[in-house]
């Protein structure tokens, strides 16, 4: 009876366990936001980005609204939110250029990048 026990627990921690630091970064970054910059996310994020980045949205290849694991791994290559924004105003693959948010700066694309890494609606 312990062994299974021990096992199941060993199988927990070794799926959970690589996914922290990469999401602690996150947290990081989330944790230094004004709660007001998630509000003017959630507004371009609504009207834009949710059409490819909605957790629903399978058929896109985009990191998805709430997916922190997606999204540290896009923070972890990018190095900085600055970096990811500017790629997100260029465009990257499928996406167009700051998701098709023509009145977006880069400071917007910024909020709706962190509204959608917090995940919260
Ligand atoms: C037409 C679909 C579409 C729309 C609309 C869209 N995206 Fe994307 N987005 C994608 C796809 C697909 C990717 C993955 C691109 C890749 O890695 O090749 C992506 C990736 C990203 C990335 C990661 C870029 C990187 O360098 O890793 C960011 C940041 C991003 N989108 C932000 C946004 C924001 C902010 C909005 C709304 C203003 C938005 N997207 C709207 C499809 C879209």
């Amino acid at each position: 009876m312990i062994v299974p026990y021990f096992l199941v627990l060993f199988l927990a921690v070794s799926f959970a366990g690589p996914e922290k630091p990469a999401n602690a970064l996150i947290e990081t970054l989330l944790g230094q936001q004004e709660e007001n910059i998630f509000k003017q996310g959630q507004a371009h994020y609504q009207k834009y980005c949710i059409a490819c980045h909605a957790a629903s949205n399978i058929m896109v290849a985009s990191p998805k609204f709430g997916d922190k694991a997606d999204w540290s791994a896009r923070l972890a290559s990018m190095k900085t939110l600055k970096a990811l924004a500017q790629s997100a105003n260029i465009g990257k693959g499928a996406m167009p250029a700051k998701g098709l948010c023509t009145e977006c700066k880069e400071k917007d694309l910024q909020a709706a990048i962190l509204y959608m890494m917090r995940g919260q609606e």
